[in-house]
């Protein structure tokens, strides 16, 4: 019978990481910073270049903000190794895989992965929206794989989804939320489900943000000014689909909405589809919902404070009913819900803290009255978020 390892909580584990692109980079930092050797894999030596010169620059900044000093960051820069060739993993005791999205592609590497570490090692997969399950499958194992999903600067943003298959073994989740922990991670305990925990919750900041454009209630700088100035989240939506990119934000959406049988909550929008096909993505094309670029003149927002109340209200309550429902349907506890989305995404709050906040009936009745205007399954309350409210409970 296979029993996961133990000594991945020591510093001494080696620790692979396939794919030396944005992500993994970040993770091989993360690994090294707590102290472990670090391979770094990329089958292009060009990333491997790239991703070792971009960690020396990010050494030498934090050694000029005086965050480390010149002999920590050599040292961590000297803990991590590169190869174009998974050989060089078979001492790894855990390999994350952060390569393409693809499924056929990481199944190749986990059946590839397996014949090279030893059977004690730990494969975990970073995938944002794949099943960790059907990854899982290719393996002779399954149950050492695991999903470990660190969120974009990985370095920087503290949450990582611990997100087990199906065939996990038992005791893995809980030594991963440790190791997660020892590397200063604040981890959460997520169902492999469509986008986890963040994917999933966080879709209505972004999808009823574009339904209030749509509707011509108000424009992006108004709804922008209204989440930053009187909700506290550190960017609006609109500014942050420009910065994520539309053509990732919306294949994101479309790809949650399609595994959950295009439920019309998760449904994209044709404002932000005709964004893409224009090649307005974004800070990176110089023009998104917002003009970008050295010339650029940001547009003034409506600064109406009942205008704003009512658009950052619409918005929230979205919010809280899919956290409400993620735990409904176990997705994560609602401890863990707001853990990831204040580690994830920098919510100024956690969202299920928030409705207690503001009155769990006050979110039912904003919920139910959408839904009488619409007549849209989207504006469906959470059958938990309606219990607690009749039972007068909170979350926590
Ligand atoms: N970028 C994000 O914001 C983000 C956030 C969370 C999770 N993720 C997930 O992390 C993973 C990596 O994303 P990324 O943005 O870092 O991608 P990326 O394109 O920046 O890097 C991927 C790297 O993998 C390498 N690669 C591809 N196939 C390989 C193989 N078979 N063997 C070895 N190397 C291979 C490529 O050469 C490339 O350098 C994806 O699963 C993605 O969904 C991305």
């Amino acid at each position: 019978m296979w029993t996961f390892p133990l000594l991945l909580m020591n510093a001494t584990t080696n620790i692979g990481v396939v794919g030396a692109g944005t992500m993994g980079r970040g993770i091989a930092q993360i690994a090294a910073a707590a102290g472990h050797h670090v391979t770094l894999v990329d089958q292009n030596q060009d990333a491997l270049i790239q991703a070792v010169g971009s960690l020396e620059a990010v050494m030498k900044r934090l050694v000029e903000k005086g965050r480390m000093n010149s002999e920590e960051a050599s040292g961590l820069l000297s803990r991590i190794s590169t190869s174009q060739s998974i050989e060089s993993l078979s001492d790894s005791g855990l390999v994350v895989e952060a390569i393409v999205e693809n499924v056929d592609v990481k199944s190749k590497l986990f059946a590839d992965l397996e014949k090279v570490v030893s059977d004690q090692t730990v494969l975990a997969t970073n995938t944002s929206s794949l099943s960790v399950t059907g990854i899982a499958a290719s393996l002779q194992n399954p149950k050492r794989v695991i999903g470990l999903h660190f969120f974009n600067p990985a370095p920087l943003l503290p949450l990582v989804e611990v997100v087990p298959a199906l065939q996990t073994d038992s005791g893995l989740p809980e030594m991963m939320m440790v190791l997660m922990r020892n590397w200063g991670k604040k981890p959460a305990l997520a169902k492999d489900t469509p986008g986890f925990i963040v994917n999933r919750v966080a879709r209505p900041f972004y999808g009823e943000a574009i339904r209030i454009l749509e509707e011509g209630v108000a424009d992006v700088a108004t709804i922008d000014w209204a989440m930053t100035e009187l909700g506290g989240f550190r960017m609006g939506p609109f500014t942050l689909m420009d910065l994520i990119g539309n053509d990732v934000n919306y294949a994101v959406t479309e790809s949650v909405w399609t595994s959950f049988h295009f439920d019309s909550r998760y449904q994209p929008s044709f404002a932000q589809k005709r964004n893409v096909e224009a090649g307005w993505l974004g800070r990176k094309s110089g023009k998104g919902w917002f003009e970008h670029g050295p010339d650029a003149v940001l547009p003034e927002p409506r600064r109406d404070k009942e205008l704003g109340q009512q658009i950052l209200w619409r918005i929230l309550v979205m919010l809280i009913n899919e956290a409400a429902d993620a735990v409904f349907w176990g997705v994560a506890n609602a401890e863990d819900v707001d853990v990831a989305m204040k580690g994830g995404v920098n919510y100024p709050k956690g969202l299920l803290s928030w409705a207690e906040e503001v009155g769990l009936d006050r979110c039912v009745s904003k919920l139910d009255e959408m839904k009488a205007l619409y007549g849209e399954e989207r504006y469906r309350c959470s059958p938990l978020l309606r219990k607690r409210a009749q039972e007068e409970r909170g979350f926590f």
